[in-house]
């Protein structure tokens, strides 16, 4: 009895050593959901700066194809949302709503449809910590309701 129990003590230790290291890979990974009443789940997401890389998950919980209810998520330094969706009107679905080569365009999804999942990962060095950063969703008409705040530090 003795040997195995030792061995689940050190199996327990083992685990609680390795905890901390996957919560911290985990806060540099967030995810959002878009919903068919031109909602995301989170008006606020939040990364460490000591984050070297970001990824935002993007699901789409609705029915709704992404003709009529597309979502993305894309991010921009605040002062830059309502340019960056009035430019993505223009640009068209087949450009996932996002004018080519838009510098004010930080990072992004593709726009998809009810029941379907993208992501994006990006370098944290295109960020500052402490930046004023947001998300948006640049399908026509949703970033009046559907963006948020991206924190950053
Ligand atoms: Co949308």
């Amino acid at each position: 009895m003795k040997p195995i129990y030792l061995c689940t003590i050190a199996a327990l230790l083992g685990g609680l050593a390795l905890a901390p290291r996957a919560h911290a890979a985990d806060a540099c990974k967030v995810e959002i959901s878009g919903n068919d009443m031109m909602q995301y789940d989170k008006q606020s997401l939040a990364v460490p700066a000591t984050c070297k890389e970001i990824t935002v998950t993007l699901h789409h919980a609705g029915k709704l194809g992404k003709d009529v209810m597309g979502h993305d998520w894309v991010l921009v330094a605040t002062p830059d949302l309502s340019a960056v969706a009035n430019a993505g009107i223009s640009a068209g679905i087949a450009n996932n709503y996002i004018e080519p080569n838009d510098k004010r365009v930080l990072a992004h999804t593709k726009i998809i449809g009810g029941g379907e999942t993208t992501s994006v990962t990006f370098p944290a060095s295109l960020l500052k910590a402490g930046g004023n950063y947001s998300y948006l969703c640049t399908f026509p008409g949703h970033s009046a309701l559907m963006k948020g705040t991206f924190k950053f530090g």
